[in-house]
C-alpha cells in the first residue's frame, strides 16, 4: 500500500488513519510500534516540516529515519528511479520521497516493494492533506465545514480538493484565471462524489466560509515564473480586511507580503502552528497504519 495521493486511501481508510493519528497524539498507543523499522527519506527539494516531522516521528515510534538529499544518492541521475526503488526497498521498511515530477513518485511506488509515501511533488501533497484534515476535525469536531481555498490551484490545493471530497467538506476554490486545479483532479473529486465549487473571485469564496486556506503563489521549482505569477495573483492576498475573522490555514512556508500579510499570519486567526504540528501526528498515524496493512 502506497500513499502517492490522498485518494489512494478509501474514505474508510482515511478515517482510520486520522483516528490512529489522534490516538497516537493523545498517547493512547503503546510504546515503539515501529521498533527496528527504518524510513528512507528522499528529498529532491528543500523541506522544513516534512523532513523534521517524519524524522522526529520515526524516533517517537521507536524506529529510525535516513535523510537522503539531492546530492546523497543516485536517484534519477546515476541510476533510474526504478532501480533506487528496488534497492532501497531491500533495506528500509518505508520510503518517503519529495520529488519534482509526479511521474517519478508513481514510478518509485510501482517498483518499490515497501510502502512509498509522497512527501510532495509538483502535483500533490497528501501528507499535508492528512494534517489539514486532522486540524479541521480538531477545530470543528468534524468535517461539516465550508472551506475557501484562495490562491494557486497547486499541489497542496489539489490534494486538499481530493481530501475534501472524501470527507464531504464544502470547498470553494478561488484562483486567478489560468491557475485552476487540473481537470483530472476535478474529475477525481467528482468521482469521489464532491467536486469543489470554483471561482475567480476570492471575496465570493471567503464570504460565508468557516475556514480560509492559502499557500504560496510561487512554488518550489517555479522561481523563473515569479514576476508573472505575482502580477497574475494581484487581488488574491489574504489580509485582515479580506478575511472575515475566520481561522486561516497555510501549509507553510509562507511568503509574507505575497499570498498573506505578516499581520494576518501573526494574528490569532492563523491556526498554522497547530496545522504544522499535526504533520507529525498525521504521519505517525499513517506510518503505523501502513505497517499494519
Ligand atoms: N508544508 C510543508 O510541506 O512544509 P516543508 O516544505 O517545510 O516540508
Ligand atoms: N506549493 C508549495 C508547498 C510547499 C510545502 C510548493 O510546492 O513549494
Amino acid at each position: 500500500m502506497n500513499l502517492v495521493d490522498i485518494d489512494d486511501l478509501t474514505r474508510e481508510q482515511l478515517h482510520d488513519v486520522l483516528d490512529l493519528a489522534a490516538e497516537i497524539k493523545a498517547g493512547e498507543r503503546g510504546d515503539s510500534p515501529l521498533a527496528d523499522q527504518t524510513l528512507a527519506m528522499i528529498f529532491e527539494k528543500p523541506s522544513t516540516r516534512t523532513r523534521v516531522s517524519f524524522e522526529t516521528g520515526m524516533t517517537q515510534l521507536g524506529g529510525h529515519a535516513i535523510f537522503l538529499g539531492p546530492d546523497d544518492i543516485h536517484l534519477g541521475k546515476g541510476e533510474p528511479i526504478k532501480d533506487t526503488a528496488r534497492a532501497v526497498s531491500r533495506y528500509a521498511d518505508f520510503i518517503m520521497a519529495r520529488l519534482f515530477d509526479h511521474a517519478d513518485i508513481v514510478e518509485l511506488a510501482e517498483y518499490g516493494t515497501v510502502p512509498v509515501v509522497n512527501g510532495l511533488t509538483d502535483d500533490a501533497h497528501p501528507c499535508q492533506t492528512l494534517a489539514d484534515l486532522l486540524t479541521i476535525r480538531e477545530q470543528f469536531g468534524g468535517f461539516d465545514v465550508d472551506v475557501a481555498w484562495v490562491g494557486d490551484g497547486n499541489n497542496v490545493c489539489q490534494s486538499f480538493v481530493l481530501g475534501a471530497a472524501m470527507t464531504d467538506i464544502d470547498l470553494t476554490v478561488a484562483t486567478p484565471e489560468g491557475y485552476e486545479i487540473d481537470e483530472s483532479v476535478r474529475n477525481r473529486a467528482a468521482g469521489l462524489g464532491n467536486q469543489p465549487a470554483e471561482t475567480n473571485d476570492p471575496g465570493a469564496a471567503i464570504a460565508g466560509a468557516d475556514i480560509v486556506y492559502t499557500d504560496v503563489w510561487v512554488s518550489m521549482g517555479q522561481e523563473d515564473r515569479r514576476e508573472q505569477k505575482l502580477r497574475d495573483f494581484d487581488g488574491f492576498q489574504l489580509t485582515t480586511g479580506l478575511v472575515d475573522d475566520q481561522p486561516v490555514m497555510h501549509c507553510l512556508p509562507a511568503h509574507r507580503g505575497e499570498e498573506i500579510t505578516d499581520e494576518l499570519l501573526e494574528s490569532d486567526n492563523a491556526i498554522v502552528w497547530d496545522q504544522a504540528e499535526n504533520r507529525l501526528h498525521a504521519q505517525n498515524g499513517l506510518l503505523v497504519w501502513l505497517s499494519e496493512q
